[in-house]
């Protein structure tokens, strides 16, 4: 579904993400190297998880294009992590040029790319846009994860590993853990034979469209000067804000109102920097909910947003 090029031979499976990203990293480290670069802002456990392995997580920009490969060429780096399809948390989309820039460098540098495809299952406007491994896959280190379609407490993810470091990506898994709980991974693979998944994703499909629309709809009535990013996929939006405005105090007066929303800041590499905005959650909140829940952050911003 994903265009992904996914031999059986390279395909591991791993706790989630999480675990797929520490596999990567080890056997990265373990052939000598030492920095990855990040997409700035981004999840903030993939700087984590990559310091947590002995390795320096150096950030790269992203703007409405995706990551800016210019300034990712200007580092010394082993690999970079990135989010084509819907960058977290931004929502933007690597466009085709910064795509075949992003491969092009890998190729020269002969560095690896880390494509983390964790909601793309989630496209409502638009046609559906393909992996970037599909394009490269001796270059590119697919990963998906179930935590996004079925539940994070699943603890299942997928690595797709270019041939030439599957045997060391393997070696790391089998040191860990053996192998994922397979009770698990038969139930899944009996429910995406069965087509449950397929059905399972086009109802969520549907009921997140109109939850996404909701929120739009909410947030052009309440709260006009917000500038909604990144809404053509997803589980998240994100709102940039007026400069003026103060993200974190917002924050907090938000939760003051029973509103749990996240900053902007809290995913970049310095929260300081750039322009105010809030990361949106909607896919877990009915409609209501969520026009209630905007309702309640207009009331708490200081001045019309
Ligand atoms: C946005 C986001 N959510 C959740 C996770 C955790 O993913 P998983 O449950 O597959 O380990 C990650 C990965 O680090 C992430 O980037």
């Amino acid at each position: 579904v994903r265009g992904a090029v996914a031999d059986p031979e390279r395909i591991v499976i791993c706790d989630g993400f999480t675990q797929g990203l520490t596999l990567v990293c080890r056997a990265l480290h373990a052939r000598g190297a030492r920095r990855i670069a990040v997409e700035d802002p981004c999840c903030r456990a993939h700087r984590e998880i990559i310091r947590h392995n002995g390795l320096e997580a150096v950030p790269v920009a992203v703007d409405e294009d995706g990551i800016r490969v210019e300034e990712l060429a200007r580092h010394s780096v082993s690999a970079v992590v990135v989010s084509p399809a819907h960058q977290f948390p931004t929502g933007y989309l690597l466009s085709p040029q910064r795509r075949a820039q992003l491969l092009e460098w890998a190729s020269r540098t002969g560095a690896l790319v880390i494509e983390y495809d964790y909601d793309a299952q989630y496209r409502y406007d638009g046609p559906p846009v393909g992996a970037l491994q599909g394009l490269a896959p001796a270059t590119v280190v697919y990963a998906g994860t179930a935590s996004k379609i079925l539940a994070p407490g699943l603890r299942v993810g997928w690595l797709v590993v270019p041939a030439a470091m599957t045997d060391a990506v393997i070696r790391h898994k089998v040191c860990d853990d053996l192998g994922s709980n397979l009770p698990t991974q038969l139930t899944l693979a009996r429910f995406i034979e069965r087509g449950d998944l397929d059905r399972h994703l086009r109802r969520l499909r549907r009921s997140y469209r109109a939850r996404r629309d909701a929120l739009i709809t909410a947030l052009r009535r309440h709260l006009p000067g917000a500038r909604v990013q990144g809404i053509a996929a997803g589980l998240h939006a994100l709102a940039l804000l007026p400069e003026q405005m103060n993200e974190a105090r917002l924050c907090e007066q938000a939760r003051g109102r029973g509103v749990s929303v996240y900053g902007l800041g809290r995913y970049r590499a310095n929260p300081r920097s750039g322009a105010p905005g809030l990361v949106l959650g909607y896919a877990s909140l009915a409609e209501a909910k969520i026009k209630r829940g905007i309702q309640e952050l207009a009331q708490a911003c200081p001045s019309p947003a």
